[in-house]
Formats: C-alpha cells, structure tokens, sequence
C-alpha cells in the first residue's frame, strides 16, 4: 500500500461548509493526488458528519491512519465545543465515533487551528517556528493557535474573546466581512481592534494570518498597525488537512 510505502499520510478538515479530505507527502506538505471535498451535512451531527469522513475515506481508498480536524476544543479525544457545527457535537467522544465509522486503524482527531498552526510550523515561514507566535485563520470563525519555539499551546479559542461587546470574531472573520459587505479597509479596521486586543494581552512575537482569505494578503496585511510583525501564511487552506496528517503520523492525541 502506498502509505506504508513512503511517508505519506491522509488528513481530513471538516468545516461549516465543507469536508476535506487529501493524501499528504509528509515530507513537504504537498497534497498527493487530488483533495476531495463534500458538503458538510446538514445538520452537521456526529453520525452524519462521520458517514461523510467515511465516505471520503472509501473514494480516496486509503486503508492508513486518518488525522482529523475541526472547529472544536478537543481534549483527550472529547469535543467540548462546537462551533460552526451541530452542538450535538459537545461531549461526543471523536475518537469512538470516527472508529466506529472508519474501521481499525489509527485515529487522532484536533483542533483545526492547532492542526493549521503546526502545519505552518513545519512547512511555512520559518518566523512560525522561532520564539512566540500568534497563529490565525480568518474563515467562518478566527481559529487561534499559539506558538513557542514551534511547539503549540493547544485548544486556545481566541476568536471568542469579547472585545468591547462583541466577540472578535462575530466582528472580524473574513465571513463577517462577507455577511455586512464591508471594503478591505474597513474588515482591516476591525481585524486591527482584534489584533490589538491580542498585542495586549499576549505581546506575541509575531502574528501569522492564514485562512482563505489570506490568498488576497496583500490586499489587508499591509494595513495591520500592529507592533509586532504579521505576515501571512504559506500553507493557506491546505494547512489543516496536513496538520490534521501530520498529527496522526506523529501519534498526538489533544
Ligand atoms: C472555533 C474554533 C475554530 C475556529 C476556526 C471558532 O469558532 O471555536 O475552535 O478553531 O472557529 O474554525
């Protein structure tokens, strides 16, 4: 089989509006062959977002371990949150579902941030891997995942902290810069108020910004009056299914 073959691992992300599934070279953080994406269920329980993987899992046919990632706090393989996904989810053991589903093989289920973080850690801008880093994806949500010397302090949910009377990311996901129409500049206001409650905070070394929207970098980066540096990530939306690949093949369980 290809996976015990060479180092290549499989990693699904599973998202509001997606699930994502790819073959991961676990060298350099390409994808092998295609990514194959289906809608995410509505409603997105356990039982159904769990046939899905499944489903991804069969049409890849990749019998190895599978990494997993989605929007939830995950500690020892127990979602206590569920954001953007069914609340159904709260409590459900990950671990017990995805094997009931997948079969006997190696299972680790994390956060999607953390997931993203330590994909960019490995194969992105070396500034993720030296001293403190605020890593952040700007979606549906702001998924946070926070940095020393490369190694992730996990489960951190920055994205909800209040700022004012509103939670930051209510405000300042690039999906509330869709929903209220707003310019660049005006979602780069925001996104500023956010990272300056951060900076105060945490006084990170740097911040690294990631998310789709991160393609268009150029366009709100340079905006950023932050003290410390932010640049975008490398990885963009590939980052969680590696991470979510490179957190199985390395046997975390969060
Ligand atoms: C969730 C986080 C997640 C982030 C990005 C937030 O709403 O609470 O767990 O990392 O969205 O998906």
């Amino acid at each position: 089989m290809l996976g015990a073959m060479t180092n290549i691992g499989f990693g699904i992300d599973i998202g509001g509006s997606g699930i994502k599934g790819a073959r991961v070279d676990l060298d350099n953080g390409d994808f092998v062959g295609d990514r194959i994406k289906i809608a995410t269920p509505r409603p997105a329980t356990p039982e159904a977002v769990a046939k899905t993987v499944a489903e991804i899992v069969r049409l890849a046919e990749w019998d190895g371990p599978v990494g997993l990632t989605m929007p939830s706090v995950i500690k020892a393989q127990i979602a206590r949150t569920a954001a953007n996904i069914d609340e159904s989810w709260i409590g459900t053991d990950v671990h017990e579902l995805f094997a009931r589903h997948l079969g006997d093989r190696e299972i680790t289920v994390l956060n999607d941030a953390d997931a993203a973080g330590i994909a960019e850690v490995a194969f992105g801008d070396p500034r993720a891997r030296q001293g403190s880093a605020l890593f952040l994806t700007f979606g549906t949500g702001i998924g946070s995942a926070l940095l020393i010397d490369g190694h992730l302090f996990p489960n951190t949910e920055l994205g909800h902290l209040m700022i004012g009377d509103f939670e930051a990311e209510e405000r300042a996901s690039s999906a509330a810069k869709d929903r209220d129409e707003l310019s660049f500049r005006k979602w780069a206001k925001r996104v500023n108020r956010v990272l300056a409650e951060y900076e105060r905070l945490l006084n990170p070394g740097a911040f690294i910004v990631g998310g789709g929207i991160s393609r268009e970098h150029e366009k709100w980066v340079p905006l950023l009056e932050v003290e410390a540096p932010v640049f975008p990530a490398q990885l963009r939306n590939r980052a969680g299914i590696v991470g979510a690949a490179m957190a199985v093949a390395a046997h975390v369980t969060p």
